[in-house]
């Protein structure tokens, strides 16, 4: 039975967007983690089975979104994290400190779509996994080998396992211009998780499109 009242509590549902988008963000890990989404969205304390839901009534055109581990902050949210450190803040407003896996995505204004990704560009310190949830897309993205476990001795990191552009910092690595080729060090990275962004030139087999206005779930420790 409908009442004016339940129509007018519809109503404002027709004042969205058509791009209002949702990330769940799901802490499936054993452990305490306290992700961040940039640059809209900051970060806070997500304990093991928690979610974190941001809707954005329109868009965000951009997001990165990571876990920080290890984390102690006092009760104004100043502290720090072993990785993923945002300037020592618990609401980030910077990006954080390698290394860290990163789930990325982004609107294409021209082709009207959604592109989104798992990158380790960063470096490697929690499993993930980034999955579409509306819009009929379903292609779920996923970086969870045992990439911290089997990392190669020069790229090791207190928790996690450093990119090699972060180590070396050189053109072969990090390849700021012109065009680059896989490296030795980002087919580790690749052998355990194919479809991540290892190298700055590996679009062809680690971007993901969706219609645009999708949302998205990241489930940490998938
Ligand atoms: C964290 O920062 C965002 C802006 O980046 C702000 O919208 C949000 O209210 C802040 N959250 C807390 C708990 O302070
Ligand atoms: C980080 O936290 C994990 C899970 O709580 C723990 O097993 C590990 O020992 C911690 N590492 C450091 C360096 O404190
Ligand atoms: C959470 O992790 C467990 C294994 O520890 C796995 O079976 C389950 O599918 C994961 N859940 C999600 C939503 O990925």
């Amino acid at each position: 039975m409908k009442s004016p009242l339940s129509i007018l509590l519809l109503f404002p549902l027709f004042l969205l967007p058509s791009s209002a988008i949702r990330f769940d963000i799901q802490n499936n890990c054993s452990y305490t983690l306290w992700p961040a989404v940039l640059p809209h969205g900051g970060g806070r304390r997500l304990d093991t089975g928690q979610t974190w839901t941001l809707d954005f009534a329109d868009g965000p055109k951009l997001a990165k979104i990571w876990a920080r581990t290890n984390c102690t902050f006092d009760s104004s949210g100043r502290g720090s994290c072993l990785t993923g450190d945002c300037a020592g803040q618990l609401n980030c407003t910077s990006y954080g400190a390698p290394p860290l896996t990163k789930a990325e995505y982004g609107l294409n204004n021209f082709a009207h779509k959604d592109y989104y990704d798992i990158s380790v560009m960063d470096g490697f310190n929690v499993p993930v996994e980034m999955s579409p949830t509306t819009n009929g897309c379903s292609k779920s993205v996923r970086c969870a080998g045992d990439v911290v476990g089997q990392c190669p001795g020069d790229l090791r990191a207190a928790g996690g396992c450093h990119n090699p552009c972060t180590v070396y910092k050189t053109p072969e690595y990090c390849c700021r211009a012109g065009t680059c080729l896989p490296t030795d060090k980002s087919r580790f990275f690749k052998a355990l998780c194919a479809e991540a962004f290892t190298y700055p030139e590996d679009d062809p087999t680690s971007t993901f499109t969706c219609p645009e206005g999708t949302s998205y779930r990241v489930v940490f420790c998938p």
